[in-house]
């Protein structure tokens, strides 16, 4: 009913709006200053965590992203190895498991069968497992060693918005969670992470409160079949969710690409007026990348793309080469997606507006598949 919409039009605008709120939930009294956090449940042991040698994360759909994103952190925070793996593909290979390695397995339900057969697989090789889910007493947390909940509170439109975000949120409290019980080696870091995490909220809202251009940006696509979204290292997750939600929701031909893959394949693809959404990283600190971007913007528009750039306040290198940008506030690199995928699910809900679908229920998907 509208009441349950809280005023607005679809459930998938109240779940994008409550995305500040659901991710100060999410972070609320989780963290101290050494990263160590408070799991909601935990049957292994602080000797468990240190013992882990290799992490694996799994997932579907948007949780997949979310495991992507949270690659990176982990990695660098720990200096554990970590790799991602679709769900759906997880068990039919052989992968090397055993009682030091951690599986990660992100499901907003707790209840995708992929997800759940895989974590079914590594417990049968000894792995530990530890589940971020948004659903309290889900058959995934319930048959994990360890379990941290987002508190994104009940997402009805099928494409997942705000618990993306609290996955994100999740995801970095599990990364410093491991770096602080594994004796972090870099308090400095770790402390200014937290700090940088509990200040995103406001910054999420800021992204909300500037969406109007992104919405007639949106509109004035509608007539386009297709779209390309490049992004690199965290921004490349952030491309491969921009392009699902064109997917899910407007029924769009929209690939994701690591930026730098371009000249392999892709860029074939390029022609006059095809529309680009580039997820620009930081000019800051990682300016190389930034540098590289930039390159790929100007090879896409010599071959006429219409370029649309998601990038950092105050970048601006970036602006007079592209045809629009959307800026968002700066945060450490790492937590980027938090901001970044913002526009993102904000354009492609206008656009399937604009083209008359069902925002909240699109053909053909479910919210939950539980079936393998
Ligand atoms: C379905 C939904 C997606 C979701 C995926 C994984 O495909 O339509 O929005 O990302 O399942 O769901 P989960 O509940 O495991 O996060």
């Amino acid at each position: 009913s509208a009441a349950e919409k809280d005023g607005y039009e679809y459930f998938m605008l109240k779940e994008i709006a409550e995305q500040p709120r659901a991710v100060a939930d999410t972070l609320r009294g989780r963290t101290g200053t050494t990263g160590e956090i408070t799991l909601d449940e935990v049957r292994m042991s602080d000797q468990d965590f240190r013992d882990v040698d290799k992490v694996f994360i799994v997932a579907c759909g948007t949780s997949y992203h979310a495991g992507m994103v949270a690659k990176y952190a982990i990695e660098h925070w720990t200096r554990l190895p970590v790799e991602v793996e679709l769900a759906s593909e997880f068990r039919y290979r052989d992968p090397v498991l055993d009682r030091s390695t951690l599986v990660i397995a992100i499901s907003q339900s707790g209840e995708t069968m992929d997800t759940l057969m895989a974590l079914r697989h590594a417990k049968t090789q000894k792995a530990r497992v530890l589940a971020i889910s948004n659903t309290v007493g889900s058959t995934i947390p319930r048959e994990s060693d360890a379990v941290l909940y987002t508190r994104a509170g009940i997402e009805v439109a099928v494409a997942s918005t705000k618990a993306l975000l609290t996955q994100l949120a999740a995801c970095y409290l599990v990364g410093l969670h491991l770096a602080g019980v594994r004796g972090v080696k870099y308090a400095d870091e770790v402390a200014a992470v937290v700090a940088e995490l509990s200040a995103t909220p406001d910054k999420i809202e800021q992204v909300l409160a500037a969406m109007e251009p992104v919405r007639a940006l949106a509109r004035d696509m509608v007539d386009a079949d297709r779209a390309l979204f490049i992004g690199r290292h965290v921004g490349y997750p952030v491309a491969l969710e921009g392009a699902l939600k064109l997917k899910e929701l407007a029924y769009m031909h929209a690939e994701g690409f690591a930026a730098g893959e371009l000249k392999h394949g892709p860029i074939s693809l390029i022609e006059p007026g095809t529309p680009v959404v580039v997820v620009v990283p930081s000019p800051r600190g990682r300016s190389i990348l930034h540098d590289k971007v930039v390159s790929n913007i100007q090879e896409v528009k010599a071959r006429g793309a219409r370029v649309i750039a998601v990038a950092e306040e105050g970048d601006v290198v970036v602006a007079p080469h592209v045809d629009h940008t959307v800026f968002v506030p700066r945060v450490p690199t790492l937590l980027a997606p938090l901001l970044a995928a913002v526009p993102l699910q904000v354009f492609a809900c206008e656009l399937a507006a604009a083209k008359g679908h069902d925002i909240d229920q699109p053909r053909n998907l479910a919210k939950s598949v539980t079936v393998e």
